[in-house]
């Protein structure tokens, strides 16, 4: 197209991370356990202890991204810093550590974007069952109260709950759940009812406790290709789509379930146990935007009933999620591939923001987007991250060719503000504008160092999106 629509004027530019892969002080100032405080980390990489020692440098932080230009920031609040057994007392400290952040990101007039939950479920609930036992959802709507009680007066924008369709996909993978793998596939689609139900209750005691505030889900969604035209591929991926991404934001929004998944949940018996009420619950919560992840877009074939045929898929493999009959998951050969092995499909990026505005027509925001890779601190301090400008340029313009195509897009907050720890694979698998100098188990000095994309970011905030 000759003609693109410009941004618009009060665009949320910014940038995201989570509370457990940046804060450090695992245990620090009367903060309880979280599941990924103890979960099995693969030997080769750091575990989430130290992070990037957030928790300690926040105003150092802070004032780097407002060197950016910060309109918003995305973080994560850590439920068990704020109620450490998840359900019972409640610790100040937490409140105060979250309370001056708020404060000092609306010093620079950045706006808060929070996600109330990101993985980190308090092992205290998860040695009670976790989500799959019902009493997690009091807990949920009653941690949330406090985040709003504590926050609602500085903190207009919420999350409730980061990536839920990625724990019921990949439940086993993110160590959530042990045992015969039956079973497991029950106790997710169980999880995953109360979590539906507990985020529909605090959609609406947001709208009852904060009048201005706004909320909304934030899982993952990918467009989903057939791997070809066969009808059993284009079958694959509408049973794929269903299950991965619709099921989630139907429930959201229409509040009921979508029919291909819970035609799958049959089939595979692993209805959950819907409570009198639950239904009337999901109707009555309504999300007031739709925030989600982007990463790459996903791929499958339908027709492998002959088990010898070798799939094509060289991704993660410890994520995978093909479901016998329904879908296996193909190797995209259109598509260039990250260090890591991601796909990249910045085209995916518009064909997705367009199937989502189309089909529940809210605003949205982008939440996370971005490129895991091995970046190298050069002479001078120097990191010469072109890749990751590369990455974010493509996908930046393919936002604004949907927003040309009539998607209301509201903000756009990049994976990562500051290197982290990425969810299985360490610390110097990095997304940050911001270096952090530290190594696996080496702690260097954690400085800070502003990459080459620092710069550039800047510049894009700085122009509205104009200057890519
Ligand atoms: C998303 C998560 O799934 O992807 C983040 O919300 C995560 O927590 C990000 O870090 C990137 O994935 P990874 O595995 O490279 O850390």
């Amino acid at each position: 197209r000759k003609e693109l629509k410009d941004f618009p004027d009060d665009f949320l530019w910014g940038a995201s991370t989570s509370a457990y892969q940046v804060e450090g002080a695992w245990d620090e100032d009367g903060k309880g356990l979280s599941v990924m405080d103890v979960g099995n980390h693969p030997e080769d990489v750091t575990d989430f202890k130290v992070a990037s020692d957030h928790y300690h440098n926040y105003k150092k932080d802070v004032a780097l991204m407002a060197e950016m230009g910060f309109k918003t920031y995305r973080f994560s609040i850590a439920w068990t810093r704020i109620i450490p057994e998840g359900t019972g007392e409640i610790n100040q400290k937490g409140i105060e550590f979250y309370s001056n952040l708020i404060d000092e990101l609306l010093k620079y007039d950045i706006e808060p974007l929070v996600t109330m939950y990101h993985f980190d479920l308090p092992l205290a609930l998860q040695k009670k069952g976790g989500w799959e036992n019902r009493e997690t959802v009091d807990a949920f709507v009653n941690y949330a109260e406090v985040l709003f009680d504590e926050f609602g007066d500085r903190v207009q924008y919420w999350l409730t709950i980061n990536e839920q369709n990625m724990m019921i996909l990949h439940g086993d993978a993110l160590g959530l759940l042990e045992g015969d793998p039956d079973n497991v596939k029950k106790g997710l689609y169980q999880s995953n009812h109360h979590m539906l139900v507990a985020q529909s209750m605090v959609f609406d005691l947001c709208h009852k406790k904060l009048e201005s505030a706004k909320i909304g889900p934030a899982p993952n969604i990918s467009t989903v290709y057939p791997a070809s035209s066969k009808p059993e591929d284009v079958l694959a991926a509408n049973n794929y789509s269903s299950i991965r991404n619709w099921l989630y934001l139907d429930a959201a929004v229409f509040g009921r379930y979508n029919a291909t998944a819970w035609s799958f949940m049959e089939e595979k018996g692993i209805i959950p146990e819907i409570k009198d009420g639950d239904m009337e619950i999901l109707k009555a919560g309504k999300p007031d935007f739709i925030a989600f992840n982007y990463y790459t877009s996903a791929s499958v074939e339908g027709d492998f009933k002959d088990e010898k045929k070798e799939s094509n898929y060289e991704g993660d493999q410890q994520v995978v999620d093909n479901e016998k009959g329904l879908y296996r998951r193909h190797q995209n050969e259109h598509l260039e591939k990250t260090e890591f092995g991601w796909e990249i499909d910045p085209i995916g990026f518009r064909t997705t923001l367009r199937e989502i505005y189309s089909r529940y027509n809210l605003p949205l925001i982008v939440t996370e987007n971005g490129l895991g890779a091995y970046d190298k601190l050069e002479e001078n301090d120097k990191i010469n991250d072109n890749y990751r400008i590369d990455y974010l340029k493509k996908h930046i313009k393919q936002a604004q060719l949907a927003i040309t195509d009539g998607v209301e897009l509201f903000g756009y907050c990049p994976w990562s503000a500051i290197d982290l720890v990425s969810t299985h694979q360490g610390i110097n698998k990095r997304y940050g504008f911001i270096y952090v100098n530290r190594d696996e188990f080496d702690l260097k000095d954690m400085r800070r160092i502003k990459k080459k994309s620092f710069h550039w970011y800047k510049d894009v905030i700085e122009s509205n999106g104009k200057h890519l």
